[in-house]
């Protein structure tokens, strides 16, 4: 048996086709990534608009069945990527969505399950962690078959902000953002490297001080808001973030991504999803990296992890 048949066809099922979905579906066209793709929405006319209008991308590409769908279609997907919900609006924090969304997720999840699904969901919905929280308890299924996009895209705008300062291509620049995808979440200094050489001394040499690196977690921590501002929503990140997960899973890649993970015990915390980085690969979450936090980032994960419980507690209720 060759490579490809014994990897098989790889199906992919997108639910929710708004703004940050359908860029997640023009991601995976450019890449090429699984043959099959399904796109299911409430909105019949825009997952049929949006189908029609990516299969028209392949000859430049490379072939896909992509088309419209329901929950069904999810039954034998290796992936469903969850972005439905309710957007931010200028001036609402993620947190703000919990009660909508949570409403939404709840409606989705049955119907995935009883489509007789039993692969990797990824969730992108905002609240991020709560809802991920929430999308493997409705569902049952084992915590490492559930997780989310947690701090990727906070991640990737560290990576980006830093590699502007320093000079340096983000891609090698070994820096994470951790914690909640919202307003809670902070920059894992202290173990953050490039090329092996530690980042807090690189940036030094560099002329960056502490405080300039403060300012960089902050701008990091304020980019979506800049964003929505700006253009009224944030997508092609996010789209893009997904299909790097979702490639992860695919290719059972063992890929080290920072994502929004179960914990089981690590950073003296369980019972939540939060941003820490993590192994991914076809079965999930294969491992949660522990990053060593100094004593100052540990409190903001600790306080970080309040929030989470906090609301997903109250949403829940
Ligand atoms: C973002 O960070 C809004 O969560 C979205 O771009």
């Amino acid at each position: 048996m060759d490579f490809i048949m014994a990897l098989g066809r790889q199906k992919v099922a997108l639910v929710g086709d708004g703004a940050v979905g359908s860029s997640f579906a023009f991601a995976m066209m450019q890449q090429g990534i699984a043959e099959e793709f399904v796109i299911i929405d409430v909105v019949k006319e825009r997952t049929e608009g949006d189908a029609l209008d990516l299969e028209d991308a392949q000859v430049f590409t490379s072939p896909k069945n992509i088309y419209s769908g329901d929950y069904d279609d999810c039954s034998d997907a290796d992936v469903v990527v969850i972005t439905a919900g309710a957007p931010q609006k200028p001036g609402e924090t993620r947190l703000d969505l919990v009660n909508k969304n949570l409403k939404i997720m709840q409606s989705i999840i049955k119907p995935i399950v009883d489509s007789g699904f039993d692969g990797i969901i990824v969730v992108a919905a905002n609240p991020v962690d709560i809802l991920t929280y929430a999308a493997q308890k409705f569902s049952g299924f084992p915590k490492e078959r559930v997780f989310g996009s947690g701090t990727s895209l906070d991640t990737s705008r560290l990576q980006v902000a830093l590699g502007k300062k320093l000079g340096i291509d983000p891609r090698d620049i070994n820096a994470y953002i951790m914690g909640e995808h919202g307003d809670s979440e902070f920059a894992a200094l202290n173990a953050a490297t490039v090329g092996s050489v530690p980042l807090i001394s690189l940036a030094e040499k560099a002329g960056l001080s502490m405080d300039d690196l403060l300012k960089i977690e902050d701008d990091t921590r304020n980019k979506a808001y800049e964003i929505i501002n700006r253009k009224g929503a944030t997508f092609y990140g996010i789209g893009t973030c997904l299909m790097r997960i979702t490639k992860a899973i695919l290719n059972d890649e063992n890929a080290v991504l920072p994502v929004g993970a179960p914990l089981n015990g690590e950073y003296g915390l369980d019972d939540i999803y939060i941003g820490t980085p993590a192994v991914i690969n076809a079965s999930g979450v294969a491992q949660v990296l522990e990053v060593p936090l100094s004593a100052d980032e540990a409190k903001k994960m600790q306080a970080s992890a309040e929030t989470l419980k906090k609301t997903t507690a109250d949403g829940l209720a």
